[in-house]
């Protein structure tokens, strides 16, 4: 039986991190952000980004993210890198090359992933497959908050502006476009805290007798 994977996507900041981090650690499972090696690119070597992705020295290490050794989960998630990610990310070579590497994640006894197109391309078997959404003015307030909580300067309209731009290129894209898979199932997340989505999706979880550790 192959390993099973918890696919959940999402527009930016509708809030796939922390409730993908959740969902894996109920679960026992192993956990994939795979926005960080779009980042990553961003950061590695942005002049060839095809071939930085064919050869990211990264290591994820915890909580804390590793390239080349030193350790970038701050500068990773700057707001301007996350701009530059989602520019990268247009590119099929970039994307091919990532490809492999997302699926080496795959171990067990099983994984959520969480991006754009972790159900639609990355791995189209996943035996669950969660699409978030939210609306666009609580996704920047969202956003806002987390950047703020962090100490780092930040600007919610200019934050509102660049979501929407961003989500238009994700979605607007030739290759995996950020777009529900058909068999997704679809969850508004606007007026929910973190706690009832997480819930919401470990029940779906259940139903499917996803992540049941021997008693
Ligand atoms: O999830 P994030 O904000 O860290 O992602 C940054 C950018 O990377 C996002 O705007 C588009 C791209 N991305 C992608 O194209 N496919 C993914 N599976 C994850 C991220």
């Amino acid at each position: 039986m192959s390993v099973p994977v918890v696919a959940i996507d999402g527009p930016s900041a509708s809030g796939k991190g922390v409730v993908a981090q959740r969902v894996a650690q109920s679960l026992g499972f192993n956990y994939l952000e795979s926005g960080a090696l779009y980042r990553l690119v961003v950061l590695a070597g942005p002049d060839d980004p095809e071939r930085t992705a064919a050869s990211l020295a990264v290591e994820f290490r915890g909580d804390r993210i590793l390239l080349s050794g030193q350790d970038v989960t701050e500068a990773l998630r700057e707001e301007a890198v996350g701009v530059r990610a989602s520019d990268v990310a247009q590119r099929p070579g970039v994307r091919q090359a990532l490809l492999r590497r997302q699926r080496e994640f795959r171990r067990a006894p099983g994984l959520v992933a969480e991006g754009r197109d972790m159900g639609s391309v990355v791995f189209p078997d996943a035996s669950l497959k969660v699409f978030l959404t939210a609306s666009a003015a609580v996704r920047a307030q969202r956003r806002y908050k987390q950047l703020i909580d962090k100490g780092i300067d930040a600007n919610l309209h200019a934050l509102s502006r660049d979501l929407v731009q961003r989500d238009e290129r994700d979605a607007a894209r030739a290759v995996a476009p950020l777009a529900p898979a058909p068999d997704a199932l679809q969850l508004d997340t606007t007026g929910q805290t973190v706690d009832e989505v997480v819930g919401v999706i470990l029940g779906w979880c259940r139903e499917r007798k996803l992540g049941g550790r021997p008693a």
